[in-house]
């Protein structure tokens, strides 16, 4: 069984933030990862549909054998998760618990506590993030921020540029202004934007990755259910794409920092 791969999941290249960290601290993992690229986005849909969506991505993950699931993507995993865990049983993990533990970590010993959490208008919407907060800890003050700009400039590479700084401080600054604690990225594309967010932010706001979050969280998870896999073969990583290959080849090079050319197209 724990030979078996890691599956993950997103609506399209995104995800590949959360692949990129689990490949890095679990080295020995055969990774699977699907990008639903032919239905993507899922942040402007309704919870109903990215139900639907998320129950075949999971149902494909399982044709390839995977000991595990990880819902790489938010708006995934503030909508699906509980149906999906009542669907299957096999350990699933999304991107929100790893998020809030790491928030929370970030402002323990910090009085008050105020959170914002930026994501799709889907996850903001959902309002999963606050209340898995507010459930863990009721001092938390937390508010949500949609950013839908946020996707297509990553998915254009523009990770630090003037127009991003814009864009940003548009969102953001009114939120900014009454003082922050942490700003959850709450949404698979947002770590790219590390360098943009923190500087508009200030070093005093505590940036949360969930896509490191997740990875670390993933490696608790495999121990605890006895799924580590100790041998030491190089790793396979499978890409698999609900629309064609090319472009998702081409951002996900930039997301990966490597060559990305084995991705194949697939119906689910
Ligand atoms: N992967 C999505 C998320 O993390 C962002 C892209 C989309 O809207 O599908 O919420």
């Amino acid at each position: 069984m724990s030979r078996r791969p890691i599956g993950i999941f997103d609506s399209g290249i995104g995800g590949l933030t959360v692949f990129k960290e689990i490949a890095k601290i679990l080295p020995n993992e055969d990774l699977v990862y699907l990008g639903d690229t032919a239905r993507v986005p899922y942040g402007t849909k309704s919870a109903a549909t990215v139900t639907r969506y998320a129950v075949q991505n999971v149902r494909f993950l399982l044709r390839e054998n995977v000991k595990l699931v990880i819902v790489a993507c938010n708006t995934a995993s503030a909508f699906a998760l509980e149906a999906l865990r009542r669907e299957f049983d096999l350990p699933l993990l999304g991107v929100i618990e790893p998020g809030v533990t790491g928030a929370l970590r970030s402002v323990a010993s910090k009085n008050p506590k105020r959170i914002v959490v930026i994501g799709t208008e889907g996850t903001i919407a959902s309002e999963a993030y606050g209340r898995a907060l507010r459930q863990r800890d009721d001092s938390v003050d937390a508010k949500g921020v949609a950013c839908p700009l946020f996707v297509p400039l990553v998915e254009e590479g523009w990770w630090d540029t003037e127009v991003t700084e814009k864009v940003a401080r548009t969102y953001l600054d009114e939120t900014l202004k009454t003082g922050l604690e942490a700003m959850i990225l709450g949404c698979t594309h947002y770590p790219l934007l590390k360098g943009t967010l923190s500087r508009i932010a200030g070093p005093r706001v505590a940036l949360v990755d969930s896509a490191e979050e997740t990875a670390r969280e993933t490696a608790v998870l495999l121990e605890k259910e006895g799924l580590k896999n100790s041998s030491y073969a190089a790793p396979s990583h499978k890409f698999y794409v609900t629309d064609s290959p090319e472009r998702f080849q081409r951002v996900g090079s930039m997301i990966l920092e490597r060559t990305l050319s084995n991705a194949h197209h697939v119906e689910i």
